[in-house]
């Protein structure tokens, strides 16, 4: 099964998608954690990537579609996996159309996360990451770890993310509905999109979305 999920920032896409890629048995390839990850480590495509999502701005498409294709390479695509993230303007979104056809393979279906935007500010506020792995996601109020500021799955510290600030998160929010939105029209006209309303406990959600994915082959 070949998923996207989109959504606007702190809608819960990195949350859903660590159940949902396990359920499914299928790899999570989230951009957001790949940057992350490239800057905790020092390398070049961290350092670039990193003044862009300080700015709450999209990194470039010609560093973030090469840097997806590999990952869904590692990953065997025809094997299935769960994008977060990505793609995230117009031109990713034909970029994979692209690789996807190049390689044999399809889409079979687009989450669209719907959450109130005075919601996602506050799922913004109380998020705190894991230092070790930023896919390890909690909210101080909402989805507690079980010891306060330690990761539940590695021990980790838990942070506030440098881009939750109010400043970026705004920044994001507009470079959602001017950049990212608009793919969800790209999406409807192949009759892949599925709009989960996403308030509600995290595994409500997960049931919602696991009973809108269309049945397996
Ligand atoms: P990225 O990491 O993708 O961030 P995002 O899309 O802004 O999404 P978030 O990670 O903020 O939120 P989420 O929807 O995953 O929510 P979460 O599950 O954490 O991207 C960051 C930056 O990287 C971008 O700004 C850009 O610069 C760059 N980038 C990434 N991909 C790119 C691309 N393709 N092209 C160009 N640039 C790219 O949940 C949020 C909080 O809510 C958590 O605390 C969670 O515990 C809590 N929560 C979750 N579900 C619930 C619930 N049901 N009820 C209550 N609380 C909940
Ligand atoms: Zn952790």
């Amino acid at each position: 099964m070949r998923i996207v999920l989109v959504g606007p920032p702190g809608a819960g896409k990195g949350t859903q998608a660590a159940y949902l890629a396990k359920n499914l048995a299928i790899p999570h390839i989230s951009t957001g954690d790949l940057f992350r990850a490239n800057i905790s480590q020092g390398t070049p495509l961290g350092v670039e990537a990193k003044s862009y999502m300080d700015a709450g701005n999209l990194v470039p498409d010609s560093v973030t579609i090469g840097m997806a294709e590999d990952r869904m390479e590692q990953a065997d695509a025809a094997e299935g996996f769960l994008l977060d993230g990505f793609p995230r303007n117009l031109g990713q979104a034909e970029a994979l159309d692209e690789y996807l056809k190049t390689h044999g393979l399809k889409l079979d279906a687009v989450l669209d996360l719907e959450v109130p935007e005075d919601e996602v500010v506050k799922r913004i506020a109380g998020r705190r990451i894991c230092r070790k792995d930023s896919s390890h996601v909690f909210h101080a109020e909402y989805n507690k770890p079980k010891t306060e500021g330690v990761c539940d799955v590695c021990g980790g510290e838990l942070y506030q993310r440098d881009d939750d600030r109010e400043a970026t998160v705004r920044k994001r929010l507009e470079v959602y509905h001017t950049e990212t939105e608009p793919i969800i029209d790209y999406y409807k006209a192949q009759d892949l999109v599925v709009t989960i309303p996403a308030l509600g406990k995290v595994e409500e959600v997960t049931q919602r979305a696991m009973a809108a994915l269309p049945s397996r082959d």
